[in-house]
């Protein structure tokens, strides 16, 4: 049985490993080979990862790959994407060619507004509370000028303070609702370090309030933290082109157009589709947003709220055909930084940035939406015509492959064979033993 540690977080990285080896692999030497190939030989490299979080003790490695082609706004890009699923790439690389000559993507970032709360309990008088909250507003703003005398240089900061009565919902439950402007910033600290110091400000200024003194009924501070849900930081993106453009896999384009509007209608129609449709989308968003250091937890979670934001799960994707033009679109809700974070910190996010030319949170917007639309489209496509598993198993193979050990003559074989037969686990597995026979 494995004893608890105390302070782990201070023995060295060698000390951590020893310390799993003896209670968790039975002092297995392979593991702890395998954890050591993976430090990098760049002792400075290696330390700025260690020191990313704590008891680090080893690298995970995931593919950086590239996708290029991308017509953005008459600009083209190719996006730097890291995600370990073998097609997302090859997919993304496909739907950038296929839009490439029908005049590429069309982005707009619709709003930027960031947003958070305190969130604080109140069962006395609500108009005393409003009463509070109009005299003491003045104090709760300027009570974050220094925080904000960067970011109001950088044209952000603070855009409102808003008290809402969330009572409905929850019985004495009231927030103060902040929306902030954060530039190119996510702003996740900036806008964390604003609600602790609105929300002190806001309960201790209440002590001297007469009206609460007299009913003995303060505000009192549950918790003051961002939200992940910015409907109002929401870019959108889009394809278009006359149906007739469309004709792919020996589909007419009127027959083609029609089969991805239906589909499309589908995932609104059914949570159950919605999810894999959306998920599909999520594929291109998350492999740039990881690419480019951002935080794809933030992403996800509002991401799926919005997907829910009418009261069911539907689809984050739409399309129309109509008088000869087809249509495909996406909103999303990002808040993404080009500063601040890991951006100025991992050699790779750097590369990638350069790689996208040095843009501003709005242009990366943009970028991550136009990633997830073209993911959607490549998705829709083949499922829509040939199904999904001929080029997802076909970009699988080499996965098989590898895992069979296969020899660099096998794998080259293996390729060859099933250029024309249809790739299984068990038809490889197959394969590889009739070539070891
Ligand atoms: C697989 O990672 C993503 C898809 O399932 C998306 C979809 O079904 O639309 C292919």
């Amino acid at each position: 049985m494995v004893n608890p540690v105390s302070g782990f977080h201070k023995k060295t990285k060698e000390q951590k490993i020893e310390w799993l080896a003896a209670n968790y692999l039975a002092g297995d030497s392979q593991s702890i080979t395998i954890l050591k190939k993976y430090w990098n030989s760049d002792e400075a490299l290696q330390k700025l990862h260690d020191d990313f979080i704590e008891n680090t003790i080893s690298n995970y490695y995931l593919p950086y790959g590239v996708a290029p082609n991308f017509l953005i706004n008459e600009t083209l890009y190719t996006l730097p994407m890291v995600i370990e699923e073998s097609s997302v790439v090859a997919a993304a690389s496909n739907a950038a060619k296929f839009w490439l000559n029908k005049g590429g993507f069309k982005t707009q970032v619709i709003t930027t507004i960031k947003n958070g709360q305190v969130h604080f309990n109140f069962f006395g008088n609500v108009t005393d509370l409003k009463a509070y909250f109009s005299e003491i507003k003045p104090t709760l703003i300027s009570s974050i000028d220094t925080i904000q005398k960067n970011m109001k240089k950088r044209g952000g900061g603070l855009l409102d303070i808003e008290l809402i009565d969330a009572t409905e919902t929850l019985k004495g439950y009231f927030q103060l609702h902040c929306t902030f402007e954060t530039g190119d910033a996510m702003g996740a600290n900036f806008i964390n370090s604003c609600l602790e110091v609105i929300a002190s400000t806001f309960k201790n200024e209440a002590q001297s309030f007469q009206p609460f003194k007299i009913s003995e009924a303060f505000p009192e501070v549950v918790m003051s933290i961002l939200s992940n849900y910015v409907p109002e930081c929401l870019v959108r993106a889009e394809v278009s082109c006359p149906v007739s453009q469309l004709s792919v896999e020996g589909l007419d384009g009127e027959t083609f157009a029609n089969k991805i509007v239906r589909a499309v209608a589908i995932a609104k129609a059914t949570p159950r589709r919605a999810v894999t449709h959306n998920k599909g989308i999520m594929n291109g968003v998350d492999a740039v947003i990881l690419a480019t250091g951002n935080d794809f937890r933030a992403v996800e979670a509002g991401v799926h709220a919005y997907a829910s934001k009418d009261g069911k799960y539907t689809s984050l994707t739409h399309a129309s055909a109509e008088n000869g033009i087809f249509k495909f679109w996406i909103e999303l809700p990002l808040a993404l930084g080009t500063v601040g974070g890991l951006t100025n910190l991992h050699p790779l996010v750097k590369f990638s940035f350069s790689l996208l030319q040095k843009p501003n949170a709005k242009q990366l917007m943009e970028i991550i939406a136009v990633a997830g639309l073209a993911q959607n489209f490549a998705a829709l496509r083949s499922l829509v015509t040939v199904g999904i598993q001929k080029g997802h198993m076909k970009m699988h193979l080499m996965n098989i492959l590898n895992g069979l050990n296969a020899s660099e003559i096998e794998k080259n074989k293996a390729i060859d064979y099933f250029k024309n037969h249809q790739v299984s686990h068990s038809a490889v597995v197959d394969f590889i033993a009739a070539q070891r026979n």
